[in-house]
């Protein structure tokens, strides 16, 4: 089949994308044909057109306009779709036949430029390795941070999941094979990612190894602590090499690899991540609602995303925690000092994805004008900073660089509106390039410089008639009458007679006719020229600004801490490594924003080393999942290095917090409810150590009554006994509370006041057990039918009775004839329905021998069995 030179072309090039949308640039647009068109069209919803392909007919196609491309890829990219951009690389009609194209970027889902949020990276992550040795590496190449680390022991492959959770990276990288599909499955199980699975030699030591001599020259194993972390460099040189081939780019960006271990950080499993909604809620998964939430005030994108990291993974180390409670400490104490760092923070633009974007060429005017209206906030943030005593600040204080050249540079060559494109002129200041200044001058001033030169030359030769003209074939000339032509001087060059008149040229006239003529699209190439020259000249300093971007980024999360501190009257807590976790009046840092001003019951609470465990008790809707929780994102927050909302705390780190919270399927991972509690459960008693703090709401819930009650108690028994981890651990069991007999075991409860049928929630926690759950008041607040909760009053009566007496019961556990009609007014005659009258009774309304009355019917209704004398009886009420 003979196709047009322009689509074999175009099919060659795709023949090297096969799993990418092919952009193609034609003139104004990137067209796309064939399945890409369909596929394209569908997604993006633009119109399916065709186009003459030569014996194929014609071909499907669609397109988009080039200047919009931006959001058209980033769409398809969150959809997780891979764009090759293939573009014209000379000019059209320079050549002979058609124009060379090529690929010049693959974008993918996790090297995305455009349409992000700001405040979260966008991560592209890669695994090397396989089993009980991991190695994984994420690269932002929108900010240019570049992790990795090294997992490796029993638990790696859980460790792992949990990091790529954490990071929720927009794409994952593996080596193809056996290996990389079942990793792929347990990645895909849990979030929903894009993979890309490449060839396994890029994982390779030697291939890894030399792609990282490659970019980052030699040493970097020493630079950046990879020496002993074989498999944390497998992953960094795999995505380099796979970075490399799609972004067809030098990733300056990328200046260093940041390299971690598990144990700098509090472990934080997907679970216990999940269940404390530390950036996304259960509910939908957005920020409302969460810590996150609470917390974020900061005034910049980078310390958005610092942030959000910081919250996901706090320090462990009580030094630490302190510098970032001491900065936060001063600053939620000096108002003044607030004020002003968030007027000189509001300035600063997201300098890292501006220098990222600055790397990859494709920043703009406006950008650069942006990041030097940030350099131009630097002065007043390092002043404010070198003014602080916190150490952080001084840190943060020498990180930062002015960078007084850089933004000299832009201020000098950069014009203070430019346009968005960078193709069409008005980017430099007058006055920074000469020629630019002169190219202007002539396109704008031509005609004032032509008169001028016409009055000179009259002046200096004396011919009155002397004037400049200007025709399409000579261009301008100085056109002298015949009667004045003994006054031309020497140095004119005739050009062209008439029948009245000559014309001539000088040097000058025809200097300043080129600069005229073309001045425009000289101008235009020229300011672009100088514009990518300034724009490399920054790029040479992506480093600086990166530096100084994170010491930015660090002062606006403590900025943020400090003003969330204000906002909620948080106290700074007292974090050391003693073995104590000890709270007064601690309030949940969501639920009190949710709730009007002043409704939130506070709480205390105390574990140490002779309150190792407690078990809680209460009815429903007493606030036992708030006030378990609670302790943890208190704990969190503080080791985070925030204030926490409480009136005093001691807080002794913990090395990771466990939850076993509230039940929730995983049937995309093939597990059922009850099964997911019990591997959760695994978990905590095969990882928590004494250090530990470990948070079991209602463990045991998912299967019968028995089988709960035994796992639960053998689980406290375990964890006290063998862990002794700082635990909380509520229940409706309330014959776990007889568990204080073992040492560090105490019951707490949430109490509740009972006023007749209602009962009051008073959500306070105090030392004791709760010996019923009101489940059925519950069940009637909740708006259950009133037929239903009589009944279920009923059936718990007699239940509760069987338990007292063993007999009796059993007519009121067969479920009635009524009861299957739909109707449960009319019970049997029963010991239940004798104890409901007796509870709905107001003892106090009525006279002894009322009293005496009912008493005698009662008798003879349990003795007789008697429906009728029931019926009797209720008439009475
Ligand atoms: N300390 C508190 N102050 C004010 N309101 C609270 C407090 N604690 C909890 N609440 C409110 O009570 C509601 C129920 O709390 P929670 O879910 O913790 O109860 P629970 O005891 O775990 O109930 P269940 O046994 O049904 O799981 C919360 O949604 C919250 O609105
Ligand atoms: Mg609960």
């Amino acid at each position: 089949m003979a196709f047009t030179p322009m689509m074999k072309q175009y099919l060659q090039i795709k023949q090297n994308y096969q799993d990418a949308i092919l952009f193609f640039r034609l003139g104004d647009f990137y067209e796309m044909f064939f399945d890409d068109a369909l596929t394209a069209s569908r997604e993006l919803e633009i119109t399916l057109t065709g186009r003459e392909a030569g014996e194929a007919g014609r071909v499907p196609m669609c397109g988009v306009p080039y200047h919009a491309a931006g959001t058209y890829i980033s769409r398809l990219t969150a959809k997780g779709f891979k764009v090759a951009v293939c573009d014209q690389i000379e000019e059209a009609g320079s050549g002979r036949g058609i124009v060379r194209r090529e690929v010049t970027r693959v974008v993918t889902p996790g090297t995305v430029l455009e349409g992000l949020e700001d405040k979260r990276h966008n991560f592209l992550l890669a695994v090397a390795g396989a089993d009980k040795e991991f190695g994984l590496a994420a690269a932002d190449v929108t900010t240019g941070l570049l992790l990795a680390t090294q997992l490796t022991g029993e638990k790696a492959a859980a460790m792992l999941l949990d990091e790529v959770a954490r990071l929720e990276p927009a794409e994952v990288l593996l080596a193809g094979g056996n290996n990389g599909d079942k990793l792929a499955a347990a990645v895909q199980s849990r979030l929903r990612t894009a993979i890309t699975t490449c060839d396994a030699a890029v994982f390779l030591p030697d291939g890894a190894g030399r792609m990282l001599d490659k970019h980052f020259g030699p040493a970097w194993a020493q630079r950046f602590g990879l020496h002993n972390r074989p498999l944390a460099v497998r992953a960094a040189g795999g995505l380099l090499a796979y970075l490399n081939r799609t972004q067809k780019n030098d990733l300056r960006q990328f200046g260093r690899i940041q390299v971690y271990s598990a144990g700098q950080y509090m472990m934080l499993d997907t679970a216990a991540r999940r269940n404390l909604e530390l950036t996304a809620s259960l509910r939908d998964g957005s920020r409302w609602g969460t810590l996150l939430w609470v917390l974020d005030h900061t005034l910049t994108a980078m310390g958005g995303r610092l942030l959000k990291t910081w919250i996901e993974r706090p320090l462990l180390v009580a030094a630490e925690i302190n510098e970032r409670l001491d900065a936060v400490a001063e600053l939620a104490g000096d108002v003044f000092l607030r004020d002003a760092l968030r007027r000189a923070l509001n300035g600063v633009h997201d300098m890292e994805r501006l220098a990222a974007r600055v790397v990859y060429g494709t920043a703009n005017a406006r950008d650069l004008l942006a990041l030097k209206g940030s350099l131009a906030a630097l002065p007043a943030i390092k002043s404010l900073l070198a003014g602080g005593r916190a150490a952080l600040f001084k840190r943060m204080c020498d990180e930062m660089d002015e960078m007084t050249d850089l933004y000299r540079l832009l201020q000098t060559a950069l014009n203070e509106d430019p346009p968005v494109s960078v193709r069409e002129g008005g980017l430099i200041r007058d006055g920074y390039h000469s020629e630019v200044d002169s190219l202007r001058m002539a396109s704008r001033d031509g005609k004032k410089w032509l008169a001028g030169l016409e009055a000179a030359e009259k002046e200096r030769t004396g011919i009155r008639s002397l004037k400049v003209g200007f025709n399409k074939v000579f261009g301008y000339y100085l056109e002298v009458t015949r009667a004045n032509l003994e006054l031309v001087p020497a140095d004119y060059i005739r050009k062209q007679t008439l029948a009245n008149v000559e014309r001539f040229i000088t040097p000058e006239l025809k200097k300043l006719e080129e600069t005229i003529l073309g001045a425009e699209d000289r101008l235009v190439q020229l300011e672009y020229r100088l514009f990518t020259e300034i724009r490399e000249q920054v790029a040479g300093q992506v480093r600086r600004i990166q530096r100084t971007a994170g010491a930015v980024a660090c002062v606006d999360a403590l900025y943020s801490l400090a003003e969330a501190a204000v906002k909620g009257n948080y106290v700074r807590p007292q974090v050391d490594d003693c073995d104590r976790l000890v709270v007064r009046e601690g309030r949940h840092p969501v639920i009190e924003q949710v709730l009007a001003r002043g409704e939130f019951v506070p709480n205390d609470v105390r574990l140490d080393d002779r309150e190792r465990l407690i078990i809680l008790t209460g009815p429903n809707m007493a606030g036992k999942s708030t006030y378990m929780r609670q302790v943890a994102l208190l704990v969190l927050m503080a080791q985070a290095g925030s204030f926490i909302p409480a009136a005093q705390a001691q807080i002794g780190v913990v090395d990771r917090i466990f939850t076993r919270v509230g039940a929730s399927d995983d049937l995309a991972a093939g597990q059922s409810t009850f099964m997911v509690e019990m591997s959760e459960c695994q978990t905590i008693v095969s990882s928590a150590t004494r250090r530990s703090l470990v948070i079991m709401d209602e463990v045991g819930r998912g299967t019968s009554t028995y089988d709960g009650i035994s796992i639960a108690r053998a689980l406290v028994e375990y964890l006290v006994c063998r862990v002794g981890a700082k635990t909380l651990f509520s229940t409706h069991y309330h014959e776990l509370t007889d568990l204080d007999c073992l040492p560090g075991v105490r019951n707490y409860t949430v109490k509740v006041q009972e006023q007749g049928e209602e009962v009051v929630f008073l959500r306070r926690v105090l030392p004791g057990r709760a010996d019923r759950s009101y489940g059925i008041q519950v069940a009637r607040l909740a708006g259950l039918p009133a037929g239903i909760v009589e009944r279920a009053r009923e059936i718990l009566l007699a239940l509760e009775c069987r338990r007292e007496s063993a007999e009796n019961t059993a007519v009121v556990l067969e479920t009635p004839d009524a009861a299957r009609d739909g109707g449960v007014r009319d019970v049997p005659v029963t010991a239940g329905a004798v104890l409901t009258e007796l509870a709905s009774l107001n003892a106090l309304d009525i006279t002894p021998l009322e009293a005496l009355n009912f008493i005698v019917r009662w008798h003879e209704m349990l003795t007789r069995g008697d429906e009728n004398a029931v019926r009797e009886c209720r008439a009475d009420f």
